[in-house]
């Protein structure tokens, strides 16, 4: 039933809420509490939840899903009133959230804008990915399935999850594959899941190097410097410019 205690409950993870806020949003550390209720989507997609969970908890009908369908228009971050979600919970900018119904999310954990933690069909039961403590979750991710992200995992922005992720790991590309665990690049034989082979890239390298060496004949043979040289095209390396 419905109760003090569970109202001070509320009121405990929405202050949790607002201080996740003001910790991992760097745009969010001089803003007061009040500013960040009136105008972070996010924390306001998190606060109706609470309360729609705590009346889907308590067997109210119909007011929990009429409240997250509200919180959908005006914050475009949809979350079943049935998923667990644990405190210091974030969601930054949130537009294009959308978390299942039975999804189980720890303490701590940090999701971007276009995160989906959905199912992969339509069957029933555990259904939604279960997400450990302290785990970050880049915009565009897709989890689907009843998959365990292991606590301390980074999911890489536009990762397609659709198996375990290990703790303390990174997780990039689609499908998403682990490229580090504990900090340190994963070894073996097929472990560069990053460079992959790019077709389509490697024919039009090759076909602006043949057009490289033709104006460089054109040019002593004529004479005349063509104005429009062709790019040399370089395979990009070294380190992610997705950090957030
Ligand atoms: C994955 C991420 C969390 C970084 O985690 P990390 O453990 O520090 O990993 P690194 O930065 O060392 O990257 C590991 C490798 O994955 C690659 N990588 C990183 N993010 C990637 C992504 N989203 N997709 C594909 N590859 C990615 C890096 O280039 C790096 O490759 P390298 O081994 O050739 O250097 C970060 O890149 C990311 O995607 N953050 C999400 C941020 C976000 O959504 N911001 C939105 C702000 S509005």
């Amino acid at each position: 039933m419905l109760g003090l205690s569970t109202f001070a409950r509320v009121l405990r993870e929405v202050r949790d809420d607002v201080g996740a806020a003001r910790d991992r949003d760097p745009a969010a550390r001089t803003a007061g509490s009040v500013e960040i209720l009136a105008t972070w989507a996010g924390v306001q997609a998190i606060l109706a939840h609470r309360v729609a969970h705590a009346l889907h908890e308590s067997g109210v009908p119909v007011v929990p899903r009429m409240l997250a369908h509200t919180s959908r228009l005006l914050t475009g971050v949809e979350i079943h009133p049935a998923a667990r979600i644990g405190n210091d919970f974030f969601i930054d900018h949130g537009s294009g959230v959308v978390i299942g119904e039975t999804v189980e999310i720890g303490r701590c954990v940090t999701v971007y804008q276009g995160v989906t933690l959905g199912g992969t069909g339509f069957a029933r039961g555990k259904r939604h990915p279960t997400v450990e403590d302290n785990v970050t979750i880049g915009s565009g991710a897709k989890l689907l399935g009843p998959i365990t992200v292991g606590h301390g995992a980074k999911v890489g922005a536009n990762t397609v999850v659709i198996g375990d992720v290990p703790s303390n790991s990174t997780v990039v590309g689609n499908p998403g594959h682990t490229v580090r665990v504990e900090g340190r690049k994963v070894e073996g034989p097929d472990s560069d899941w990053i460079h992959l082979p790019d077709p389509v890239a490697d024919s039009v390298r090759k076909l602006s190097e043949r057009l490289g060496a033709v104006e460089a004949r054109l040019e002593a043979l004529d004479g005349e410097r063509s104005s429009a040289r062709v790019q040399e095209l370089r395979p990009r390396r070294g380190p992610s410019t997705a950090g957030g």
